[in-house]
């Protein structure tokens, strides 16, 4: 069985896919040991009550340092017993000593097809206005592990999706949810629940 902590910050449609997938049988022998958020009062949060989960709240705003929130996030993590460390829409920098205990199991999220539109400072809705702002015909999503960089770490899904002419970027983030973000994420844990994922040279083999 694998165990997997969800790290969220906002209305948690990537967590609401896992716990639908996991319970539709489209992610197989896994559970999900904690939610946590770094922001409270979050619909994450409510998503997490309704399906039963435990979770909790970490908010940097509550610890006296930097530090001393990264080391009780890596605490709290461990102390759930996590195998995996799966970031859907998790918006705070993951700490260095977090991904040395993690590596290659911390998974992300990102809403594009990286290398396009990621690193610092894009995330959210900003991803998908610069991708409008460029003009690209294409767009996606990209399942990927964490390393010390931002949005730098292994590929391990992506998919692409059609951007539309009268496309917002709220109409956009939309669609990139429905047709890749959601099928993805699942996707992409259970290979790993599987035994199927590993790293090699920084790359990703899919067995
Ligand atoms: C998702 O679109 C996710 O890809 C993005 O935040 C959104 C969270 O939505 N993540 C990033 O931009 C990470 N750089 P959700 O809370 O409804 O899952």
């Amino acid at each position: 069985m694998l165990n997997i902590a969800v790290l969220v910050s906002g209305g948690g449609t990537n967590l609401q896919a896992i716990i639908d997938a996991i319970a539709d049988g489209t992610i197989q022998n896994t559970r999900i040991c904690l939610v946590l958020s770094n922001n409270d009062g979050v619909y994450a949060l409510e998503r997490a009550k309704k399906a039963g989960l435990e979770s909790c709240v970490l908010s940097p705003r509550s610890f006296p340092s930097r530090e001393a929130f990264n080391h009780a996030l890596l605490q709290k993590v461990q102390e759930s017993g996590a195998d995996l460390v799966v970031l859907a829409g998790f918006l705070c920098v993951i700490p260095e000593e977090m991904v040395r205990a993690y590596e290659n199991r911390i998974l992300n999220i990102h809403p594009s097809l990286i290398p396009s539109f990621c690193g610092t400072g894009y995330y959210g809705l900003k991803v998908h206005e610069a991708a409008l702002e460029r003009g690209v015909k294409i767009s996606g999503a990209t399942v990927h592990f964490v390393d010390s960089g931002t949005d730098t770490g292994p590929i391990l899904l992506q998919k692409a999706v059609e951007v539309q002419s009268d496309d917002t970027p709220k109409s956009l983030q939309r669609r990139i949810m429905e047709q890749a973000e959601w099928k993805i994420l699942p996707q992409a844990i259970d290979l790993i629940a599987h035994g199927r994922v590993s790293v090699e040279n920084r790359k990703v083999i899919v067995q």
